[in-house]
């Protein structure tokens, strides 16, 4: 049977047990990813975002329902995942042709060692860093770490792309690169990605659909498909249209921060 949704979590609910008791996180979650789509995933702060991320990438498993891979339940971290964060996490000792190899050294792969070094190369070289593979993570900006940090999610070629707020500690015009790049790495390689994002504006310009989370215990609140093709710019993202959409999700977010009373920090 082919499996439409690569991402699907179904009615999951999830507590922590914490020395004042159990906290509920997700309380009967749903959320589906298509295969080669990109959803985003956007909710208060403190909602349950990560954990959501924690629980597809196999770290951890839901107290109740099902979190399914490619049709699969997930028991364990799989290698057919590929995960970048807010902190780009790169090894300061290796260069960063090294550090994008990291997957190929740890999966289990039947590519040369020249066959892995063009695969990096490439993708290297399709995100911009083409001349500073012998550099170290430190020479480089916050931008084109999270660039080289992209690069070594995709190497092995993740059938799922997993982001969590991947672009958040960078400033407005360096996270628009990295959007364009993003479109850029989809027209060039497929993969099914779900994203964690606070910026709204990143959500509509990135996905297909925007998943909106009620506050914390987070159940899916509200779903907006972005209907605007794949060749976008910036530009599009003051259309009327945009601007429609922008404001929905933003109204979505105040109904979602009313509901998670006593949660202070912002979205
Ligand atoms: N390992 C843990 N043990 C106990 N509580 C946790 C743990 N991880 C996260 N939490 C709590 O669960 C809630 C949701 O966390 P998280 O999924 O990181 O939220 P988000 O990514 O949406 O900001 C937060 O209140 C957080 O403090
Ligand atoms: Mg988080």
């Amino acid at each position: 049977m082919a499996v439409k949704n690569q991402i699907e979590i179904k009615d999951v609910t999830h507590a922590y047990q914490t020395d004042h008791g159990p906290l509920p996180v997700l309380e009967n979650l749903n959320v589906s990813v298509p295969l080669d789509s990109f959803v985003a995933v956007v909710g208060p702060s403190g909602c349950g975002k990560s954990t959501l991320t924690r629980l597809i990438a196999g770290l951890m498993m839901p107290d109740q329902g099902e979190v399914r891979l490619h049709g699969e339940i997930i028991k364990a971290p799989k290698s057919t995942v590929g995960m970048a964060f807010q902190n780009p996490v790169l090894l300061e000792w290796r260069s960063i042709l090294q550090n994008v190899l990291l997957p190929l050294e740890i999966v289990p792969n039947k590519m040369s060692g020249g066959e892995r070094k063009e695969r990096a190369m490439s993708l290297l070289s399709l995100v911009g860093l083409e001349g500073f593979e012998e550099k170290r993570p430190s020479e480089l900006s916050g931008g084109m770490r999270q660039r080289a940090s992209l690069c070594r999610a995709l190497v092995h070629r993740p059938e799922v792309l997993i982001l969590d707020e991947p672009f958040g500690a960078l400033d407005a015009f360096t996270r628009e690169d990295l959007w364009q790049i993003m479109h850029e790495l989809r027209r060039e390689e497929a993969f099914t990605t779900l994203m964690i994002t606070h910026d709204l504006r990143e959500s509509v310009f990135l996905a297909d659909q925007v998943v909106v989370l009620s506050g914390r215990p987070a159940t899916s609140q509200h779903i907006l498909n972005v209907d605007m093709g794949h060749e976008r710019t910036l530009e599009d993202l003051y259309s009327e249209e945009s601007v429609r959409m922008l404001a929905e999700l933003r109204h979505e977010i105040q109904i979602a921060q009313g509901r998670s009373a006593g949660e202070k920090e912002a979205a």
